[in-house]
């Protein structure tokens, strides 16, 4: 008689297994995401399925081969004890007895992660470092003398098939073992590190018989203007909260430049900034921790991705040699450390971090988090991957080969040294058009539903007052500006008599473009200059050139698709940036937004510990292209000054 045949769903995932095996057991076999922390002894509830056709094992009815009756007496017991809902079973119970359909309900199916990404949704599996596991150590015994911690390797290695040979426990956490044994009734559940690669495990804290407690873990993305976490769930990935704080060392300096003048300048320069970061770590964590109310004792994992600036400053490692070429890392590895080294004293004590590897001297571990969350290693077509910031570290690549630089923007692009720039806060322009025969601009102001020639557009910002012009509206600006006819393809804003409108005023031998005169009202004059201009252009120039350097290098004059990464690409018009020739002609629905892909990646490492050893091995094969000491960068970056580009053809644009 043939086995029988067993179904999964949601997942469909099917086979065929001998009868009497248990649900968890076959689950295991066909690769179905089915949990369990106590291995399969009927005492952590996670394996719970809904049987939903076939005949399983009964309660209290023996099944043959009679020795697997005791399964269902486990069952039975901890029904009587704690409760089943109504047509559950315990997966790790529940015996196949014939063809079945099985459903796993979502809160047992802990190994899948949706997570967005530009192109796709995808899924990640749920394997995080340390997870919990339920052991049951055998009793001390006058003629074997090992101690408490050997029989619990070796129980670890019996009943979790884990290798435990370099398995260390920190001391605070090794004086707790014994009691928990006596008191756990010689059960205990052990927090585990596992490393990834060769490091070994680690048993992070531990608990008398089984904990039935959450452990979590946080994914920082570590900006040298803000830093941002998600709380995530250890078990299932799933994101409980999430804060940001801004990055003090901001007062040592606004850009990684001047962060980096102020360590050679200091004697103490590069301690303080050490020590002002992780301060603001600390109390994102008794933020973040306090929103998801949890103790910020159970965050066992901490990821962190960031520059290679702010990596240098957070491990308190001297940032000098980051400031001169050949910018040289102190390490590019990626680095697995506890939190007291570096004084994230608001985790709990034996927590791990987890630095991604820096990509290069330019190009740092928050470049190779969005690698692992956008793949362009497993992308059929050319992709080029731009996140912009104060740098602007770009990706170009496909199956074949995979190509990064870092490019100097300059913070124009996020309002900074423009004349009415600002942060992207209530009160900013974020949106604008030109008309092209009136070359009358209406905007929208963040805060406000309404463009600004919209009834209820005065009521509405009446609180807030219209402020200032933010990164986004800066490009949407000059973009409509070039395509209204008030500014040149040389970036020359035209006279009121050149351009027929009287919102192009003279400033001295130049000229500026009005948007807004709310002087009348006791408001601002918000006006895009001409040394706006000259800003954006630059900036704009500088990451066009750095994208058409590694185009040279995989010898293409176009992209398949390009991906805007960071929280300011998702704000950015497709279309306004190719206007102004921010990125290469694409056709416009292959232009997309990825979000903030490093705070992705970060989460992705969070949760899947074979996702660090990828990015590990990946990182050695992206190609760096230096920016600096490359002649045809200043080629490109000239011809990009014009607007969208003096010699390369658009031609999705005039489409
Ligand atoms: Fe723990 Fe089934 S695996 S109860």
């Amino acid at each position: 008689m043939m086995d029988p045949l067993v179904i999964f769903t949601p997942s469909g995932k099917r086979g065929r297994v001998p009868a009497g095996t248990p649900v968890l057991t076959a689950a295991r076999q066909l690769g179905v995401d089915l949990d369990s922390v106590c291995g399969g002894r009927g005492i952590c509830s996670k394996c719970q399925v809904n049987p939903s056709y076939g005949e399983f094992s009964k309660h209290g009815v023996t099944v043959k081969p009679d020795a697997l009756s005791d399964w269902n007496a486990v069952e039975e017991r901890y029904d009587r004890v704690r409760g089943l809902k109504e047509g559950r079973r315990l997966g790790c119970q529940a015996q196949i007895l014939s063809d079945v359909v099985i459903d796993v309900p979502p809160e047992s199916q802990v190994h899948k992660q949706v997570v967005r990404k530009a192109a796709a949704v995808r899924d990640i599996t749920m394997d995080p470092a340390t997870r919990l596991y339920l052991v049951e150590v055998t009793e001390p015994d006058m003629h074997e003398p090992s101690g408490d911690l050997e029989r619990l390797k070796r129980a670890l290695a019996d009943q979790w098939q884990i290798g435990t040979e370099g398995l260390t426990v920190p001391l605070p956490v090794l004086s707790k073992l014994q009691p928990a044994l006596r008191k756990g009734g010689w059960q205990v559940t052990v927090a585990l590190h596992r490393g990834h690669a060769d490091a070994g495990e680690r048993i992070l804290d531990l608990w008398p018989g089984f904990w039935d407690g959450r452990l979590y873990g946080l994914a920082i993305d570590l900006g040298s203007t803000t830093i941002a976490a998600h709380l995530c769930d250890l078990r299932n990935g799933e994101v409980i909260a999430s804060a940001g704080v801004m990055n003090p060392q901001i007062r040592f300096g606004e850009d990684l430049m001047s962060r980096v003048s102020y360590a050679m300048m200091n004697a103490d320069g590069a301690a303080e900034m050490t020590r002002a970061v992780r301060d603001a770590i600390n109390r994102l964590v008794t933020e973040i921790a306090a929103e998801g109310s949890i103790e910020p004792s159970q965050i066992m994992e901490c990821v962190l991705v960031c520059n290679p600036v702010m990596h240098h400053l957070l491990v308190g490692l001297d940032p000098v040699e980051l400031g001169q070429a050949p910018f040289a890392l102190a390490t590019s590895d990626s680095l697995s450390l506890d939190a007291a080294e570096l004084d994230l004293s608001g985790l709990n004590p034996a927590a791990r971090v987890y630095l991604l590897p820096c990509i290069a001297g330019h190009v740092g571990a928050d470049a190779a988090a969005v690698a692992l969350a956008e793949e362009p290693w497993a992308s059929e077509d050319l992709v080029l991957i731009v996140d912009v910031g104060t740098n602007a570290e770009i990706q170009l690549g496909d199956k074949r080969r995979v190509l990064a630089c870092s490019s100097p923007t300059g913070p124009a692009f996020e309002g900074a040294q423009i004349s009415s720039g600002q942060r992207a806060a209530p009160g900013a322009i974020e949106r604008v058009e030109i008309d092209p025969v009136t070359k009358e601009p209406r905007f929208r102001i963040i805060g406000c539903d309404l463009w600004s020639d919209e009834d209820g557009f005065a009521a509405q910002t009446a609180a807030s007052g219209i402020t200032g012009i933010c990164g986004s509206g800066i490009i949407e600006a000059v973009a409509e500006m070039r395509m209204a006819g008030v500014l040149d393809a040389r970036g020359l804003i035209g006279s009121a008599a050149q351009t027929g409108t009287d919102r192009c005023i003279a400033e001295g031998r130049t000229h500026a473009y009005v948007l807004h005169d709310g002087r009348t009202d006791g408001g601002p004059l918000i006006s895009v200059t001409q040394s706006d201009i000259r800003a954006i252009q630059l900036a704009k120039s500088a990451l066009y050139a750095g994208a058409r350097l590694l185009m040279d290098e995989l010898d293409t004059d176009t992209v398949d698709r390009v991906v805007l990464a960071g929280a300011f690409g998702a704000h950015i018009s497709p279309k306004h940036a190719m206007v102004l020739g921010m990125i290469p002609d694409c056709a416009l629905d292959r232009v997309t937004s990825a979000g903030n892909a490093a705070g992705t990646g970060a989460r992705i490492a969070l949760c899947n510990r074979a996702a660090r050893a990828e990015i590990e091995r990946r990182v050695h094969r992206i190609h760096k292209v230096e920016t600096a000491i490359e002649p045809r960068f200043q080629e490109h970056f000239v011809a990009a000054n014009a607007i969208p580009h003096a010699t390369d053809p658009f031609p999705h644009l005039s489409g």
